[in-house]
């Protein structure tokens, strides 16, 4: 039996992957390691917990002592690793906490997985998968797309601590034989997205009638993948992705903010009707403030994965954004939690006095 050791399994897309290895891989102990930092929710799992394959471990991926001991003591033979600090807009306002987690963090389970793994002769079975982003290849301008070999440009303090993880997971492959695969995916969307990400930050202003915050001229492109479709890929990296080999993963799905946000806005309409105010959602749109050094244009060449793989997006955005948007709207109790606490601070930090 695998055991698979999680990282940041309490965030958005780990949830979503913990809960999609348990039910596809019915001969798997699943171990999360998660700090419960603001983004991490253990609700996210609760119905996992009396799982006797899932063990929960509180704690923080800088400990030494801790990482060692859990791949020494519980038979660890694969990570994906998704611990991370992963919002932009923090890492512009404080990046001191993205260098500690995101970079030496990673090092710090490289480091166990070197001493334990290459130590007991185990480097040929076991499997370390890096789950990163397409933004440490920098900004497109409106044509082409990133390919696992476009050259390294990071140009946030979070795509630079990124890109550094990056480099140390390829320079463990190359210098000690460490079994590594690195993944660069696009932005993800779907359940349990905590809402500082623009997609569920707009599905909850626009259903309570809140002013929706778009950066610059609205006209960045991101390109959409729905959450299952990436932790499928994940899932199939890890079962048949070549070590030391690096894939891009995308949605297909190119959009402008402005697209995303006025299509909540139309469903919402469609869903809840217009406003008190009998105006649609559209309405409530104001441009602020851009973000600074905002990447224009992120779009993946997913080729290699395909060919390699077979792995393929099989969610379309139309059908995606409607199933998210539900999600959030069966999941009141989830977003109220939320948005009741340390959220509404950052709210007003980051949102007063944008416009
Ligand atoms: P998230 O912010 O929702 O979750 C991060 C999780 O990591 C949380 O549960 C948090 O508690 C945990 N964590 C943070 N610091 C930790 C530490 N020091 N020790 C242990 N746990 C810690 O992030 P996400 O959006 O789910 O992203 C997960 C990973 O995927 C990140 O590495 C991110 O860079 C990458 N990624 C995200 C996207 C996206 O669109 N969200 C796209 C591509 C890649
Ligand atoms: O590309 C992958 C990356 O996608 C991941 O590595 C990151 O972890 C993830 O956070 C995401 O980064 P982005 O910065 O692209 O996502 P975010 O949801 O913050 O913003 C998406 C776009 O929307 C971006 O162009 C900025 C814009 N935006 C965002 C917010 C929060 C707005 O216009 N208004 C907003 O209020």
């Amino acid at each position: 039996m695998r055991c698979l050791l999680v990282t940041g399994g309490c965030g958005f897309i780990g949830s979503n992957f913990v809960r999609f290895m348990l039910e596809h891989e019915p001969a798997i102990r699943l171990i999360n390691l998660d700090k419960l930092t603001y983004a991490g929710n253990p609700k996210n799992l609760s119905d996992l917990e009396t799982d006797p394959r899932y063990l929960f471990i509180k704690g923080d991926i800088c400990d030494q002592k801790l990482v060692k001991e859990i791949f020494s003591d519980e038979g660890v033979d694969a990570v994906v690793h998704f611990a991370a600090e992963s919002h932009v807009d923090r890492s512009i306002s404080g990046p001191a906490e993205f260098i500690q987690t995101n970079i030496f963090g990673t090092f710090n389970l490289l480091e166990a997985a070197r001493e334990v793994w290459l130590g007991a002769g185990r480097g040929k079975t076991s499997r370390f998968i890096h789950v990163s982003t397409d933004e440490v290849y920098g900004s497109l301008g409106e044509k082409g797309y990133f390919k696992e070999t476009t050259s390294y440009d990071p140009r946030s303090p979070y795509s630079a601590s990124k890109a550094s993880s990056d480099h140390l997971v390829s320079a463990y492959f190359h210098t000690y034989g460490l079994p590594t695969l690195t993944t660069n995916c696009s932005n993800n969307y779907g359940p349990f997205q905590f809402p500082e990400k623009l997609i569920p930050l707009i599905i909850h202003n626009a259903r309570h009638g809140k002013e929706l915050p778009v950066y610059g001229d609205g006209k960045n492109v991101r390109d959409w993948l729905f959450v299952a479709d990436h932790c499928r890929a994940i899932s199939m990296v890890l079962k048949k992705g070549t070590v030391g080999e690096t894939y891009n993963i995308g949605g297909n799905s190119e959009k402008q903010n402005i697209e995303v946000v006025d299509t909540i806005c139309d469903i919402l309409d469609e869903k809840l009707g217009l406003l008190p105010s009998s105006k649609d959602r559209r309405s409530l749109i104001r441009f602020v403030r851009d973000r600074a050094g905002h990447d224009r244009r992120y779009a993946i060449d997913a080729t290699k994965i395909k060919e390699e793989l077979g792995w393929e997006p099989e969610m379309d955005f139309e059908t995606g954004i409607r199933q998210t948007i539900d999600w959030y709207l069966d999941n009141s109790e989830w977003i109220a939690d939320i948005v009741n606490g340390s959220y509404r601070q950052y709210y007003s930090e980051m949102y007063e006095n944008r416009s």
